[in-house]
């Protein structure tokens, strides 16, 4: 058996375990990630793509933001859409001159891989049957490499392995707080080879569902329609899903999304999901293996490295000044942020989607509170400045 020795075991190379790697290594802290995926896969697999401007502010500071700036597309708002007509929210001009950027999580992912490579500390991918042990107090990371059991020795370990990983699995539940809510409802998602025909997101509520309206780059749009959370993609092909898109985003006058060939589809589903607390002694979660949000809010990935920022400053202050108060409040700090943003999904859910079995009184009520947050000034400050997110601190 081979035996490593870092400072923080990261399990997990997205966004929250790439990050925290560069974050930690620019406060002089070693670090190991483990990662059970293939590099290509990590950086291939099509997610999210909005930063808000903290996240874009943060990737800059650190040196990741180099491709950022300039494949980066910067939305100064978004439009929402109901009764055939779009409504403009106006971010830079309701919260002071905050932006969102629309980068997708895969190029973060790719940046931030060049950097840790760049770094020369190590980043395992596939690995096998990853296995954490005695975080309370000696805490060890197994697993397999090219049929090599390997152990690693750490101070700490960092979460950073998904919704499906084995860190928080490896908690006992009476340790633990959950909190879930499935929605009945899925997103239908493609991405096309067709240039965005509007130069903002389109979030709409039609008669026949949710529709999402957005993009990747200049020449690549990227678009949603509200499905049922078991849909079988086979169901559709190219023409419906274009005609769907069309009926759920048109407006009266006249504008509706290019069309082009479909790159890919899939079918995503909705919940919301929070671990309370995010540290089991010395064992500490990031990201989606503590939390996760329906994408209506685009908050995913924004929280991710909202958590990972505020555990590099807690692991800094320890290492630097054998502090234990920021590592103390390390869940309760991040948990403010998780239960606002999960509060904020959910309403953009609820108000954005037609829950199977709501009546008409319940569309008509939608519609008034659409009519509402895109007329009444605090309402849209309110979405504003959710959306476009709060500083880290
Ligand atoms: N061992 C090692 N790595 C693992 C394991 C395991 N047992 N299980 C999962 N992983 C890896 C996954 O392959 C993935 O690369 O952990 C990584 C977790 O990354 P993400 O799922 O991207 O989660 P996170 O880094 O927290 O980023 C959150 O991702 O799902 C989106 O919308 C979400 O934008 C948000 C972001
Ligand atoms: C995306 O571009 O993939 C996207 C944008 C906004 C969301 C969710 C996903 O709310």
């Amino acid at each position: 058996m081979k035996r490593l020795d870092t400072q923080v075991g990261i399990v997990g190379a997205g966004p929250a375990g790439l990050l925290l790697g560069h974050l930690l290594h620019l406060e002089g802290i070693d670090s190991i990630i483990v990662e059970d995926r293939g590099r290509d896969h990590v950086i291939e697999r099509v997610r999210a793509g909005v930063l808000e401007q903290a996240t874009v502010d943060l990737l800059i500071e650190i040196g990741a933001g180099e491709r950022l700036r300039r494949e980066g597309m910067r939305h100064g708002g978004i439009y929402i859409c109901f009764s055939g007509r779009h409504h403009r929210i106006d971010f830079e001009e309701l919260t002071g001159g905050r932006s969102i950027t629309v980068y997708g999580q895969n190029e973060v992912v790719k940046d931030l891989i060049a950097i840790r490579c760049a770094t020369g500390r190590p980043l395992y991918f596939e690995v096998e049957d990853v296995r954490i042990a005695d975080f309370e107090s000696a805490p060890r990371i197994a697993f397999r490499k090219g049929g090599e059991e390997i152990a690693i020795a750490c101070d700490f370990i960092a979460g950073c392995d998904g919704g499906h990983g084995i860190c928080r699995s490896s908690i006992t539940t009476q340790r633990l707080q959950t909190y879930e809510k499935l929605y009945p409802f899925g997103w239908l998602g493609i991405l096309a080879a067709a240039p965005p025909g509007s130069r903002e997101l389109v979030y709409s509520l039609h008669e026949r569902g949710f529709a999402l309206f957005s993009m990747r780059s200049p020449s690549v749009t990227r678009l949603y329609l509200q499905c049922a959370p078991d849909e079988d993609l086979t169901a559709w092909p190219a023409d419906r899903i274009w005609d769907e898109l069309t009926a759920r985003l048109a407006s009266d006058d006249g504008w509706c999304p290019n069309r082009g060939p479909i790159l890919q589809k899939g079918i995503t589903g909705m919940r919301s999901f929070v671990a309370e607390p995010m540290r089991c002694g010395r064992l500490f979660l990031a990201g989606d293996s503590a939390h996760i949000v329906p994408p209506t809010g685009a908050k995913g990935l924004n929280l991710a490295a909202a958590d990972v920022w505020t555990l590099s400053r807690a692991l800094a202050a320890w290492y630097r000044d054998g502090r234990e108060d920021l590592l103390n409040s390390y869940s309760a700090q991040c948990l403010r942020r998780v239960w606002r943003a999960q509060r904020f999904s959910w309403w953009m859910t609820s108000m954005l989607h037609r829950a199977p079995g709501a009546g008409d009184f319940d569309y008509r009520r939608q519609l008034a509170e659409l009519e509402y947050v895109t007329s009444s000034r605090a309402a849209m400050t309110s979405l504003a400045e959710n959306y476009a997110g709060f500083p880290l601190q």
